[in-house]
């Protein structure tokens, strides 16, 4: 019986030694011709059918991506201040809610702007990066919250865009939190 195992063996190794291809180009033997050779649509394979050229179709007017938010502001000193006066934080200044806010703002925001809020960010503690103004000034602390909104949307000055590393929730999260601290100055 361990003969016939040996043997067995010995057949097995033969048959997959033989089994590799001699030209490493070749790329052997082609047991899934469906699989190999694909026979649904390559993206960007042209398609003389419709209006593209392509098998890629532009989506229609006005559609968006799942899960995407669209913004109704375009990025103008108007629409700056329409921001300021129309958007209202949809969220309640729940202790949940300013805690997610601190924790986003400890990681996008405080290495310029400072765990206290201070402007004092290891950034600039490093003197890599001008001081951003204190959340603490007067003209931070009456800064409407769609202003802050929408300076987190499209960045500000030296201050880049958080649009895609913060939802829009998160963002009011961030909000909240950084007017629970401003509270306490008041
Ligand atoms: C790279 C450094 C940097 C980071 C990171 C940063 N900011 Fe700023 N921020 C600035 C600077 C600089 C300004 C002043 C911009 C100006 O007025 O020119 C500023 C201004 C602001 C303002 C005032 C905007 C206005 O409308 O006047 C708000 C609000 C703000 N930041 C919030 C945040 C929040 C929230 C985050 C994190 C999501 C963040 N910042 C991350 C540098 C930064």
């Amino acid at each position: 019986m361990l003969k016939l195992i040996k043997t067995g063996m010995v057949f097995l190794m033969i048959g997959l030694l033989a089994s590799c291809a001699k030209d490493p180009k070749h790329p052997g033997y082609i047991y899934t011709p469906d699989m190999t050779y694909s026979q649904a649509y390559e993206t960007y394979a042209p398609n003389p059918y419709g209006d593209y050229g392509s098998n890629a179709m532009q989506p229609p007017a006005h559609t968006i991506p799942r899960g995407f938010q669209p913004f109704h502001y375009e990025n103008n000193i108007s629409d700056y201040a329409r921001a300021g006066e129309e958007l209202v934080n949809p969220l309640e200044a729940t202790k949940e809610n300013i805690a997610e806010g601190k924790n986003f703002y400890e990681i996008y925001c405080a290495i310029c702007h400072g765990t206290e809020l201070d402007g004092n960010g290891r950034i600039v503690s490093l003197e890599k990066f001008p001081p951003p103004p204190s959340f603490f000034n007067d003209y931070m602390m009456n800064l409407p919250d769609g202003k802050k909104f929408f300076s987190i949307h499209y960045g500000k000055g030296l201050m880049g865009s958080y649009a895609s590393q913060l939802t829009k929730e998160e963002r009011w999260k961030v909000i909240l939190y950084i007017n629970s601290m401003q509270a306490e100055k008041k």
